[in-house]
């Protein structure tokens, strides 16, 4: 019988201030990802594997390439480095977990940005979207699944949002653990509050691999 390989999924960070969260809360979310794949539902362990991959590592300047993407590689080429390198690391995955902070309702410029060089890198593929910010971020998720939507990608059904802890000290009108976070560390509480939203990380993670082992079948 062939050998089949690991559907590889890449956990995306999205943000890219100087100080920053994003990391943080893409080791919270892998750290339950992991756990999931360590003790699968099914027994399917070794049909996954994870990877990290940090849009702030590309260095994206904003969209600038003469062709759409929509045409590369069949009618069209990438001029730059940049885009050609993140094309092809975003060409090697199966499906994706993006992790994206909320700025002013709607997702990080530089999400948005990145994910306009894609297209058929990502096309038909599956992708859970996980948002953190005061509200949970949930104007990021959903700006992002309809961009995402629009590019023929499936973003799964469950989109936990992660709300930072109204705690006190209160500043300037703001909780402690969200003046941490503008200043690039996750509160202790939130983190604690976030452990209920585990099962929400879980399902959505269960219906992108149910989604790509759908794939896995209908191509054996
Ligand atoms: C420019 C800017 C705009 C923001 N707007 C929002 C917002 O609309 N909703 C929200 O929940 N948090 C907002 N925040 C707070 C962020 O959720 C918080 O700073 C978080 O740490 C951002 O993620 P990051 O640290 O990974 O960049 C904003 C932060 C910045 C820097």
């Amino acid at each position: 019988m062939a050998e089949t390989k690991p559907k590889r999924i890449a956990v995306i960070t999205g943000s890219t201030r100087i100080v920053r969260i994003g990391p943080e809360v893409a080791k919270f979310v892998t750290r339950i990802l992991e756990t999931e794949l360590s003790s699968p539902a099914g027994g399917e362990t070794a049909d996954f594997t994870l990877s990290q991959v940090d849009i702030a590592t590309f260095n994206l300047p904003v969209f600038d390439e003469a062709v759409h993407p929509a045409q590369v590689p069949i009618a069209a080429q990438f001029a730059h480095t940049h885009s050609k390198a993140w094309s092809a690391e975003i060409a090697k995955y199966d499906g994706y977990v993006l992790v994206t902070a909320c700025y002013n309702g709607g997702p990080p410029g530089r999400i948005k940005n990145a994910i306009d060089y894609l297209y058929n890198e990502i096309r038909g593929k599956p992708w859970l979207i996980i948002s953190y910010g005061i509200m949970g971020g949930y104007q990021a998720s959903d700006s992002l699944k309809t961009s995402l939507e629009t590019m023929y990608t499936h973003v799964v059904e469950t989109r936990p949002t992660l709300s930072f802890a109204k705690n006190e000290p209160f500043e300037f009108g703001l909780p402690l653990d969200m003046r941490l976070a503008g200043a690039g560390k996750l509160g202790d509480q939130s983190l604690k509050d976030w452990q209920e939203k585990k099962s929400d990380i879980a399902r959505g993670f269960e219906e992108l691999k149910e989604y790509l082992m759908r794939e896995k079948t209908s191509s054996a």
